[in-house]
């Protein structure tokens, strides 16, 4: 039995240590919030937070996760009122939305690192984040407002 603390609380999952962190959070927690994609980290829709920093939750083992906070896009604020959910709704961000819950995580964590990043670090933060209805225009813009530059 392992304990995992996972948006401010805490869970007991019994499952081997090599079980993606992932299929954890979606099949024995029943947090669906964050998408499986390609499942080889190349795509980004499975983005969350280890200690605030974004990892690919589904190349990383649930044995990475023990005595961490991890935090999903269920975690990222009770309400919806984290400044990048509420610029994403703002700038209408999504098409069909399934990347999007990683798009968030991952700039959640550039902006926690650098709160006014410029056009170059943007890029180069959410670069390994794919979007197949090509919203990286929204994306960008939505960033740009929730960091008030
Ligand atoms: S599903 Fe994890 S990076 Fe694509
Ligand atoms: S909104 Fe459809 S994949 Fe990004």
């Amino acid at each position: 039995m392992k304990v995992l603390k996972i948006n401010g609380r805490e869970a007991k999952v019994d499952v081997p240590d090599d079980v993606p962190l992932l299929w954890v959070i979606r099949e024995e927690l029943g947090m669906c919030g964050t998408k499986l994609g390609c499942g080889m980290a190349l795509c980004g829709a499975c983005t969350v937070h280890l200690d605030g920093q974004p990892v690919r939750s589904c190349v990383t083992p649930v044995s990475a996760a023990g005595g961490k906070e991890i935090t999903t896009i269920e975690g990222l604020s009770l309400d919806g009122s984290h400044p990048l959910q509420q610029a994403w709704l703002k700038e209408n961000v999504p098409q069909c939305g399934y990347c999007q819950s990683g798009q968030i995580m991952q700039a959640a964590a550039l902006l926690k690192d650098k709160p006014k990043p410029t056009d170059e670090e943007i890029t180069a933060a959410m670069a390994g984040n794919l979007c197949r209805c090509g919203t990286y225009g929204r994306i960008r813009a939505a960033i740009k407002r929730a960091a008030g530059t």
